[in-house]
């Protein structure tokens, strides 16, 4: 299989600033890739460059086998972008918006115009296809943005945070339009903030921080890096957690972490449900009044903590994050 994007070294710098720092990426045909990464990782960078749309300093990029510096227009008419920011016109309607894009790549008027109803139908915007944009929510928009970025049928993809400022029902609905492209043959590259979509979406996961990747892998084997399952729990007493720590610890075999601040008890184990339902046995046993348990697996957050040693929230772009350190 070969790779269509490919990037070798990429290096871009604003002033001070290393928005890329010798970045390395290869996407073969027909897979998904995401650059996982928080605020200012170096994401949209990354892919501006591939698209074209912004020289890099150093370092070298092609698609479909095309050098990005050599031949931008070759590239461009493979490739499909959609933005971070919904670049779309406010005063026309998503219908000739559509078209406008068809137009724009050469289709034929026919055409142009089945391929804008077809993709306002697949989008969920037939309703609204015929009113100027502008009357739009933010979702409409980054829905139809995303539509203009597949006018043309490209064969690559580049999709900047596309479920960004998306409710969780229209995030599912587009992550199921996106695996269906992708049966259909596209190779993707996108980029996000949520763990959760890369783990959904993509093949392979390349962890981005500060300009250069960290990690590279699928979800699980990123979530191999962290330990395999844990047990959570809340005691409803400061007075029982001294006496909930040793109970763990004679279960779990591993180190209990305590956050005295939230009751909370962590510990690493093996043997599932089983283990849970043994705590709470010997918990009920004791007296011990328990709010929560759970069995946690490992998420990406915990893997980029355990990466970077700092969590991906300090700008405040993840929820659930949190700043917790069990290990
Ligand atoms: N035109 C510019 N001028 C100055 N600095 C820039 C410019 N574009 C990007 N940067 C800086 O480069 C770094 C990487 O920015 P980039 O937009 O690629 O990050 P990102 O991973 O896409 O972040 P986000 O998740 O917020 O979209 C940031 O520190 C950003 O401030
Ligand atoms: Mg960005």
């Amino acid at each position: 299989m070969s790779d269509v994007i490919r990037a070798v070294g990429l290096v871009k710098t604003y002033g001070e600033i290393h928005a890329l720092d010798g970045l390395d990426l290869a996407v073969p045909e027909g897979t998904v890739t995401a650059l996982l990464g928080p605020n200012g990782a170096g994401k949209t960078t990354a892919v501006r460059i591939l698209a074209t749309v912004l020289d890099a300093d150093d370092g070298f990029a092609e698609v479909a086998g095309i050098d990005v510096r050599k031949d931008p227009n070759a590239v461009r008419s493979r490739i499909g972008l959609s933005g971070q920011f919904a670049a779309v016109d406010e005063y026309l309607t998503g219908y000739e918006n559509l078209d406008m894009v068809g137009q724009l790549y050469g289709l034929r008027r026919r055409p142009s115009r089945d391929r804008a109803r077809e993709l306002l139908d697949t989008f969920g915007l037939a309703d609204a296809a015929d009113r100027p944009v502008k009357t739009y929510s933010g979702g409409m928009r980054r829905r139809l943005d995303l539509a203009g970025a597949l006018v043309a049928h490209p064969p690559v993809l580049f999709l900047d945070e596309p479920t960004t400022g998306l409710d969780p029902r229209s995030r599912t609905d587009l992550w199921e339009v996106i695996n269906e492209l992708v049966k259909a043959g596209s190779t993707l590259l996108l980029t996000t903030q949520y763990l959760e979509e890369a783990d959904r979406l993509a093949d392979d996961i390349v962890v981005i921080d500060h300009g250069k990747a960290i990690a590279q892998g699928t979800a699980d084997q990123l979530k191999g890096r962290v330990g395999g399952e844990r047990v959570e729990i809340v005691v409803a007493a400061d007075a029982d957690l001294a006496a909930a720590r040793t109970l763990l610890q004679e279960l779990a075999g591993g180190e209990v972490v305590v956050d005295e601040h939230t009751r909370r008890l962590t510990a690493p184990v093996s043997g599932g449900a089983g283990v849970l339902m043994e705590a709470l046995r010997r918990l009920d046993a004791l007296g011990i009044a328990v709010i929560d348990i759970a069995l946690r697996r490992p998420t990406l957050e915990d893997v980029f903590l355990t990466l970077t040693g700092h969590s991906t929230d300090e700008d405040g772009a993840l929820p659930g994050t949190g700043a917790r350190t069990e290990r």
